[in-house]
């Protein structure tokens, strides 16, 4: 084994969440300024410990911790790479808030994979990546659609249709993305079967995650065009499909509200809600400080701006 490091970011769901565990679209931006980071370091003597703001101490008694899911995932690595009598440790430095809808779970699990990966020196072929976050994200979300993993190591917006290959698309020419933090954790495991429950009792809910489908369809071609206006609109309606979902809160409500009298094109709940981020659509950067002020007095705790024009794309 050798010294190595893996790398991932944050995401956002624009539009779709929810709706793309019932094989509906998904659109999700890397947001590549947030950042989370593996770092392996081979020890002697066979020890293998993590050093992380979530877990420390031993691999081997991560078993009933949050640490679970991730840690089955390195148990079935070491397995693969034929390691598991080697010591070492695993340091997770993140920037990620945990549980806010901004893909910590998946960014911890992609960054661990390419580090295991580059500490044997071995190819590592994205679909195959993405496998393996799925080992842990199925343990800690129990129904994941893969949005999450695919957006944490992808450079560009993603379109996800569950069960293919994530696609590529293009990053809007302009727009600043306001993505604010109630504080709250989103609970993605509660939220998911909590939509399950209405999904398989209620056919208003099938008819809404079929709704959020066509608007996230929309939302494509407005993107495609550079059409913020219709973009903020479908990720207005999405908003509404959310709620009557369940899967607002009166908290998300108000900031979603402070957002839209601040002259947001387009405010949502992102990823699983019941709580994590609200993401604001704004036409410029002057808006956008508007919108994020607004919201901070609506209670964000913390602020992040996404300049589409500067954002990193390969
Ligand atoms: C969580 O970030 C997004 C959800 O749609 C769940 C999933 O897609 O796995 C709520």
């Amino acid at each position: 084994m050798l010294a190595a490091i893996g790398t991932s970011h944050a995401k956002t769901i624009l539009l779709g969440e929810h709706a793309v565990v019932y094989g509906e679209p998904a659109i999700a931006i890397p947001i590549s300024t947030i950042r989370l980071r593996a770092e392996i370091t081979p020890q002697p003597g066979g020890q293998q410990t993590v050093t992380s703001a979530f877990y420390n101490g031993a691999l081997a008694a991560a078993a009933h911790t949050n640490f679970a899911g991730v840690a089955t995932l390195i148990r079935q690595l070491l397995v693969t790479f034929d390691a598991q009598d080697q010591g070492f440790n695993l340091n997770i430095i993140s920037d990620l808030p945990p549980e806010r809808g901004m893909g910590s779970s998946a960014a911890t699990a992609v960054a661990i994979v390419r580090a295991f990966y580059n500490a044997f020196a071995t190819d590592l072929p994205h679909a195959v990546l993405l496998r393996w976050a799925d080992v842990s994200e199925r343990q800690i979300h129990g129904n994941p659609s893969g949005i999450d993993a695919a957006t944490v190591s992808a450079t560009r917006p993603q379109w996800l249709i569950r069960g293919n290959q994530p696609q590529n698309l293009a990053m809007p020419k302009n727009g600043v993305l306001v993505i604010a933090d109630t504080g709250v954790q989103g609970q993605t495991k509660l939220a998911v079967q909590a939509v399950a429950a209405r999904y398989h009792a209620d056919v208003q809910a099938r008819q809404e995650i079929a709704r959020i489908g066509v608007v996230t369809r929309q939302a494509a071609v407005a993107m495609a065009e550079n059409d913020l206006v219709t973009l903020g609109r479908c990720m207005n309606s999405d908003q509404q499909n959310l709620v009557a979902l369940g899967v607002s809160t009166p908290q998300i409500d108000a900031m979603v509200q402070a957002g839209l009298k601040a002259d947001a094109l387009g405010v949502k709940l992102t990823g699983s809600g019941m709580g994590g981020c609200v993401i604001a659509l704004t036409p410029d950067g002057a808006t956008a400080q508007k919108v994020a002020a607004a919201m901070a007095r609506a209670g964000a705790i913390q602020i992040w701006q996404h300049d589409f024009s500067t954002a990193e794309a390969d």
